[in-house]
C-alpha cells in the first residue's frame, strides 16, 4: 500500500513518486491550497492538494482529523520561508495527485497534539487514541528499544530465555496474591506469580546455567506512582556466579543500555553502600544520591538535655536523634517550615524542630530557634560543629523511634532536595548490599524476610539461629535516583538451611512441606550455588523516559484502584460460570443471584 512511512520522507527523496498511509493530524486551508499533516508511527509529513486536480481536492476538503488516508504524489522542496528545521520531514512536502480515504473517524474525544493536558481517566478510557500522541509513541519506542537491548545483551552471553507458568502457586514476595479458581480441581486455586522466583531456582537445579525472562508479575498491593498490580520484570538467574560477578555483569548491562538507548554514560563503577550506611546517612534503603544532604546523628549530645522530646529517644535503644543541615536554608519562612512540619507528620513525626544559623560567630545569640533554650551552649556548639553549619544555614531535627525518624527525615531530605533544586548530577546509580536477613514485626511478634525467604545469609547456620536479628543476607539492590530498579541475591542451596530459615520465619515443618515441599525436595538433588536478580522493567523505562508515572510507559495500565477503564475490568461474571467453578459469592452480584441464594 505504501512506499515509505510518513516520517521518513526527506530531501533525499526529492522528485520521487511516493505512496503514504496515515492519519490526518491537522488540516489547513490556505487560499485555495489544502495542507494536511499526515501522521504515522514514524512522524508527520506535509502533503499538499492543489485545486487543479479537482477530484482529489474535493476529497481533501472533506477529510477531518484522524481520517485514515492513502495518498500518492511527488516529493518537492517546501517554499522558502515554510521550511521547518525542527521536523525530520520539514524541508519537503508531497504534492498529491491521488487520495483514498481508507477510513473515516469521529471527532476524537481529545486532540492528538501532545501538549494538551487531558485527564488520565479519559486517556485510559480511550487509550488507543492516547497512544497515538507523539509523546506516547516515543515512550513505546524507548520501551521497545530497552527490551531489545537487554535481550541482545543477555542472548550474546548465552542466557536462555525460558518461559515459566502464570497459573502457579503463591510465591512470597510480600504482596497479596491474585488467585484463579480451578474448574477441574474443586475448591482449589492457582495463584498468579508475584515473580518467577522459585521456577528460576528450579531451572538452575535443572542445569540451565543462565536464564532470563521478560515476564509479567502480579501483586495485589497498594498502588503508587511507581507500582502496578501487573508489571514486567527482567528476571535473571545464574549458576556458579558469586554476588560480585553477578553485580558486575548487571552493571555492564545497565551501563550499556543507557549508553545505547538514551546516550547517557553512567559511572564507570557504580558505588556500593551497605544497608547500615544508607540508613545512617539517608534513613533510606533507596537513597537518591543526587541530593547531597545527609543525616548527622546527635543522640550523644542530647542524652542529658532538659528537652524530653530529644533526651527520650537519645536514651532509647530503639530511638534516634538526627540533624539535617540545609545549606543557605535560613531563608525558609515560618509558613514554609509549618508546611514542612505538616509534611513530616504524614510519616508519623510529632514535630520538626529547627535552628536558623543567623550568625555562626555570635554563639547562642546568633541562633534563631524555638528549642535553643532547652540545652546549654556547648550542646549547640557541638551540633554546629558536627553539621559543619555556616551563617545562613538551617538545621532541622528529628527525634523519635528510629523508623519514624528515618522515614520522616528521609522524606524531608528528598522533598527539600527537589523543591530547592539541590540535585547534583543527573544519574546516580548505587548498589545497596549487606541487608539484614529479617526485620522484627512487633505487631505480629515474628520475623519477616527483608528480601524473600530464599535469600542466603552471609553467616553460618549456627550464627543465624543464635541471632536472627543480627544476620546479614547476600542480597543486593540496584538503586537509581532514589528508585529501586532491581533486587536480587545469592540463594540458599541446601535443604537444611532453607528449612531453618522457614522456621525462623515461623513457617513450621508441616507448613513448609505443604507450601514449598517441591523446593525442599529439589534442593536435595545436587542444587548448584546460584543467584540472580530481577529488574522492574516499567520503572527502568519510566526513569529513562523521564516519566512521572509508571502508567505512562505501559500500553494498557491499570488505574490507582487496579481497574482498566478501557475494557472495564474487573467485571462481574455470570452465575453459570461461578457454578461451574463451585463458587458462591458472599455478596451476590445481582438480585437474581440473591433470590437463588435464598
Ligand atoms: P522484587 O520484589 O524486589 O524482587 O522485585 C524486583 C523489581 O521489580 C520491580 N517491582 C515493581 N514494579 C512495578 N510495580 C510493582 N508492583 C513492583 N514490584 C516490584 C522493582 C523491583 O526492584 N524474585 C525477586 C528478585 C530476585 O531475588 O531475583 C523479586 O521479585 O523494580
Ligand atoms: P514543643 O515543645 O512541643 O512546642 O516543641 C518544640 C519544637 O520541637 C517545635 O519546633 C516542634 O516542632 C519540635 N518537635 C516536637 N517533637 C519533635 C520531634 N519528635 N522531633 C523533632 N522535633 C520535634
Amino acid at each position: 500500500m505504501r512506499t515509505h512511512k510518513c516520517g521518513e520522507v526527506t530531501k533525499q527523496h526529492l522528485g520521487e513518486t511516493v505512496a503514504l498511509c496515515g492519519w490526518v493530524h491537522r488540516r489547513r486551508d490556505h487560499g485555495g491550497v489544502i495542507f494536511i499533516d499526515l501522521r504515522d508511527r514514524e512522524g508527520l509529513v506535509q502533503v499538499v492538494f492543489n485545486p487543479e486536480s479537482a477530484e482529489t481536492f474535493a476529497i481533501a476538503e472533506s477529510v477531518r482529523s484522524e481520517y485514515v488516508l492513502r495518498v500518492k504524489g511527488t516529493v518537492r522542496d517546501r517554499l522558502e520561508g515554510t521550511v521547518n528545521p525542527k521536523m525530520k520531514t520539514g524541508e519537503i512536502e508531497v504534492l498529491v495527485n491521488h487520495i483514498e480515504v481508507l477510513n473515516e473517524s469521529e471527532t476524537p474525544p481529545f486532540p492528538i497534539e501532545s501538549d494538551i493536558e487531558v485527564n488520565e481517566e479519559m486517556r485510559l478510557r480511550y487509550r488507543y487514541i492516547d497512544l497515538r500522541r507523539t509523546e506516547m509513541q516515543q515512550k513505546m519506542r524507548v520501551r521497545r528499544e530497552v527490551t531489545r537491548n537487554l535481550r541482545n545483551f543477555l542472548d550474546d552471553r548465552e542466557y536462555y530465555e525460558i518461559e515459566t507458568p502464570i497459573l502457579t502457586k503463591a510465591t512470597p514476595e510480600g504482596a497479596r496474591d491474585y488467585i484463579v479458581p480451578s474448574r477441574t480441581h474443586e475448591n482449589a486455586f492457582f495463584a498468579l506469580p508475584q515473580s518467577p522466583q522459585l521456577y528460576k531456582q528450579l531451572l538452575m537445579i535443572s542445569g540451565m546455567d543462565k536464564y532470563y525472562q521478560v515476564v509479567r508479575c502480579f501483586r495485589d498491593e497498594d498502588l503508587r506512582a511507581d507500582r502496578q498490580p501487573e508489571f514486567t520484570q527482567l528476571d535473571i538467574e545464574t549458576s556458579f556466579m558469586n554476588e560480585d560477578e553477578i553485580m558486575d555483569t548487571m552493571e555492564q548491562m545497565i551501563r550499556n543500555l543507557f549508553a545505547e538507548v538514551i546516550n547517557v554514560e553512567l559511572d564507570e563503577n557504580f558505588p556500593v553502600m551497605t544497608y547500615a550506611e544508607a540508613m545512617r546517612l539517608y534513613g533510606s534503603d533507596k537513597p537518591d544520591l543526587r541530593i547531597p544532604l545527609q543525616f548527622v546523628d546527635i543522640a550523644e549530645d542530647m542524652k542529658d538535655v532538659d528537652f524530653k522530646v530529644f533526651s527520650g529517644p537519645a536514651n532509647d535503644p530503639n530511638g534516634r536523634v538526627v540533624a539535617l543541615k540545609i545549606p543557605n536554608g535560613s531563608d525558609l519562612s515560618r509558613k514554609e517550615i509549618d508546611g514542612l512540619t505538616k509534611y513530616v507528620s504524614i510519616y508519623g513525626a510529632r514535630g520538626l524542630a529547627y535552628i536558623k544559623v543567623n550568625d555562626r560567630d555570635a554563639g547562642l545569640e546568633g541562633l534563631q530557634s524555638p528549642i535553643v533554650k532547652f540545652a546549654p551552649a556547648e550542646v549547640w556548639e557541638s551540633v554546629l560543629i558536627k553539621t559543619a553549619a555556616k551563617t545562613g544555614d538551617l538545621i532541622f531535627f528529628g527525634a523519635d523511634k528510629t523508623n519514624i525518624v528515618n522515614e520522616a527525615i528521609g522524606a524531608l531530605r528528598v522533598k527539600i532536595g527537589l523543591d530547592r533544586g539541590l540535585l547534583e548530577g543527573e544519574w546516580k546509580p548505587l548498589w545497596l548490599t549487606d541487608f539484614p536477613m529479617f526485620d522484627w514485626d512487633d505487631k505480629n511478634q515474628r520475623w519477616n524476610a527483608i528480601h524473600h525467604p530464599f535469600t542466603a545469609p552471609s553467616c553460618t547456620m549456627e550464627e543465624l539461629v543464635a541471632n536472627p536479628g543480627e544476620a546479614l543476607s547476600r542480597a543486593y539492590d540496584l538503586i537509581l535516583n532514589g528508585t529501586e530498579l532491581g533486587g536480587g541475591s545469592i540463594r540458599i542451596n541446601r535443604t537444611d538451611m532453607q528449612t531453618q530459615v522457614f522456621e525462623i520465619l515461623g513457617i513450621g515443618k508441616q507448613e513448609a512441606r505443604e507450601k514449598f515441599g517441591f523446593l525442599l525436595d529439589a534442593l536435595k538433588y545436587g542444587c548448584p550455588p546460584h543467584g540472580g536478580i530481577a529488574f522492574g522493567l516499567d520503572r527502568l523505562v519510566m526513569l529513562m523516559t523521564g516519566s512521572s508515572s509508571i502508567r505512562d510507559v505501559i500500553a494498557f495500565p491499570k488505574t490507582q484502584t487496579a481497574a482498566c477503564p478501557l475494557i472495564d475490568a474487573p467485571a462481574v461474571v455470570n452465575d453459570a460460570q461461578l457454578r461451574e467453578l463451585g463458587i458462591k459469592l458472599r455478596q451476590p452480584a445481582s438480585k437474581e443471584d440473591a433470590q437463588q441464594d435464598d
